[in-house]
């Protein structure tokens, strides 16, 4: 990265030295010189001409990727890779619905991996081993043979309310029980891909991401998907680039006969339902082509809605423009559209505050069956700023408080759950028109 150019007498942020320094030394550091950009910067006065131009805008730019790559450098040294959790006997038993003395029966017969033994007498389990052990004691959840993935889009085109956070910590929790999961960010933004550790302006060529499905130059995502450091769940990042499918999409539409720009996901997912169990989808803050592809190739949807006035009414937009796009692409073609579910998950729930109470009832009054019996509550779990790198399932419950780190794990826990049982349905649906039922 390169340092940046400004008057000498300011201080900057050199971040390619920063990098090869120990992470202590590193931190310090980039502390002490963003102290020093912070002084410099309240003690002298704004001048009274202050406009901006592109160029100063593009400096900014890269002051910002500087200080979130120094930043990464810090928080996932010492090779800036995310690292996936290792989990207790107890863990891996609650995960399978073992007793522990079941656990223990298991491990003796040797039929499954053993873990690591630590400090000479605790077991500890790797993510790919837990899996391992997901797969085989929950047998009875896995993906039936003759069925296929079924495919989840996080959406609300309100900006901020946890759809991110609800697709990455939904497609960790499924992993964990034993499920493979495709995860395809359809942001532009990339926050997905970056919760995964890859940046997406670093680490995602644009050929990494689902644009050469929209230019046509690809029918199908298999070229696109890369693992990342969680075992048992892949990706398709996203980077800025994506933003021109928002051209090349209507531009297709216009030029080629018989193209289907809605479609161009639903098809491109083809081969990936016959290989994973889940494909989930994040979008974007907005009712995007990219979106719309995204809604109109899953089979279930869910809709994180923090319940304040704002976001309930806006929601109620969002359904409102959904229903004129579908009955306008699908539906008035003699196809219909239908999701196996539709859930609305109340997210970033205050429980000090009076309003939020009111304006669930709102919501459940609005949405009725649709609405999760469960909450996410606002945690300051994510107030860390090294958490938002991760979720709940990439926290050590060391490092915070515990009761807060169990509320929200518990409440994630639940709406895997949930998702899980409706996700078996949705299988169940599969093989019955099959089988002619
Ligand atoms: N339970 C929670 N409590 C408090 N903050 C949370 C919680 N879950 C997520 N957040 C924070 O809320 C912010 C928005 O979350 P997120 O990026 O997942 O939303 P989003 O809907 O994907 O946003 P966008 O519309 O920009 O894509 C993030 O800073 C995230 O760390
Ligand atoms: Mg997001």
């Amino acid at each position: 990265m390169d340092n940046f150019k400004e008057s000498p007498e300011k201080p900057v942020l050199q971040s390619k030295t920063l990098s090869f320094l120990s992470k202590k030394t590193h931190n310090t550091l980039l502390q002490q010189k963003a102290a020093s950009i912070w002084k410099y910067h309240m003690t002298n006065k704004r001048k009274l001409d202050s406009r901006v131009t592109l160029e100063d805008l593009i400096l900014a730019s890269n002051r910002v990727s500087a200080v979130i790559e120094s930043v990464r450098g810090t928080m996932l040294a010492p090779d800036a890779r995310k690292r996936p959790p290792s989990f207790t006997t107890n863990q891996v038993a609650a995960i399978c619905g073992l007793e522990k003395a079941q656990m223990d029966y298991r491990i003796k017969k040797g039929e499954l991996p053993v873990g690591n033994m630590e400090s000479g007498f605790r077991r500890r389990f790797s993510l790919e081993e837990t899996r391992t052990w997901a797969q085989t004691e929950r047998h009875k959840y896995m993906r039936p043979k003759d069925a296929e993935a079924i495919t989840i889009a996080i959406a609300n085109f309100k900006g901020g309310v946890t759809k991110t956070t609800t697709a990455v910590t939904l497609a960790q929790g499924l992993s964990l029980r034993g499920h493979k999961v495709l995860v395809i960010d359809t942001d532009p933004q990339g926050s997905m891909t970056t919760l995964f550790g890859l940046l997406p302006d670093v680490d995602v060529t644009d050929e990494q991401t689902i644009l050469s499905l929209c230019y046509g130059s690809e029918l199908s995502i298999d070229y696109a998907i890369t693992p990342t450091y969680w075992s048992g769940i892949d990706i398709v990042p996203a980077n800025l680039a994506l933003y021109s499918a928002e051209f090349a999409l209507p531009s297709r539409q216009k030029s080629e006969s018989n193209f289907e720009f809605w479609n161009v996901l639903n098809h491109g997912i083809d081969t990936a339902r016959t290989i994973y169990d889940v494909i989930i989808l994040d979008t974007s803050p907005s009712l995007s082509y990219l979106t719309i592809n995204a809604l109109l190739a899953s089979d279930g949807l869910i809709m994180p809605l923090p319940p304040s006035t704002l976001d309930f009414t806006s929601s109620g937009q969002f359904w409102n423009l959904f229903n004129d796009l579908a009955a306008n692409l699908v539906t008035n073609r003699g196809k219909s559209k239908s999701f196996d579910f539709v859930d609305v998950l109340l997210a970033r729930v205050d429980s000090n505050d009076a309003s939020s109470s009111v304006v669930r009832e709102w919501i459940t009054a609005g949405y009725a069956n649709m609405v999760l019996p469960v909450e996410i509550p606002k945690t300051a779990l994510t107030a860390s700023a090294s958490a938002e790198f991760g979720t709940v399932y990439d926290t050590d419950p060391s490092t915070i408080n515990a009761r807060t780190y169990r509320r929200a794990f518990d409440a994630y826990e639940r709406v895997v759950e949930l998702v899980e049982e409706q996700i078996l349905t949705a299988w169940k649906r599969q093989r019955g028109e099959q089988h002619g039922a």
